[in-house]
């Protein structure tokens, strides 16, 4: 049992570095603009959560061997979807922390899959799943845990 203390975002001040930042007035205008609307108050907290993005992203992209926890959402027709799929997530039991089946209707599933583990492992259980025939749609929310 893993019992490392959770990482969460520190508020204490011996636990945040102060930084300044240079950036075109427009730009800030702009930043202003759209974290009011997506309803942050305090700029510092929203600027975290663009950084918090930014890394998200890249490591995606760029990151195969670092880790992070994420879902998987698909929508599949029950008709055609090709049942060894289900198979293949018990190949993936390292990294899969949990999945969620909806029946939306007589043809679509909706499901979500929990998971957690390395970039490149969870990039392999999506394209594993992607390949069946039945799948309408499918997206990937990655996380990374800093
Ligand atoms: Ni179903």
């Amino acid at each position: 049992m893993n019992l490392k203390k959770h990482n969460h975002l520190a508020h204490d001040e011996k636990h945040v570095k102060r930084i300044s930042m240079s950036l075109p007035p427009k730009l800030l205008l702009e930043f202003d603009k759209a974290m009011k609307k997506a309803g942050f108050s305090d700029r510092s907290k929203a600027i975290q959560t663009a950084i918090h993005s930014f890394i998200d992203e890249y490591d995606w992209k760029a990151g195969d061997n670092k880790t992070g926890a994420g879902t998987i959402t698909m929508l599949y027709d029950n008709h055609t979807y090709d049942q060894d799929s289900t198979h293949t997530q018990h190949d993936y039991t390292d990294i899969i922390s949990a999945a969620t089946h909806v029946h939306l209707d007589h043809n679509n599933c909706l499901e979500t899959i929990m998971v957690k583990g390395k970039i490149k492992r969870i990039k392999e259980l999506a394209k594993n799943i992607s390949e069946n025939r039945g799948i309408k749609s499918l997206k990937v929310y990655f996380v990374t845990t800093v």
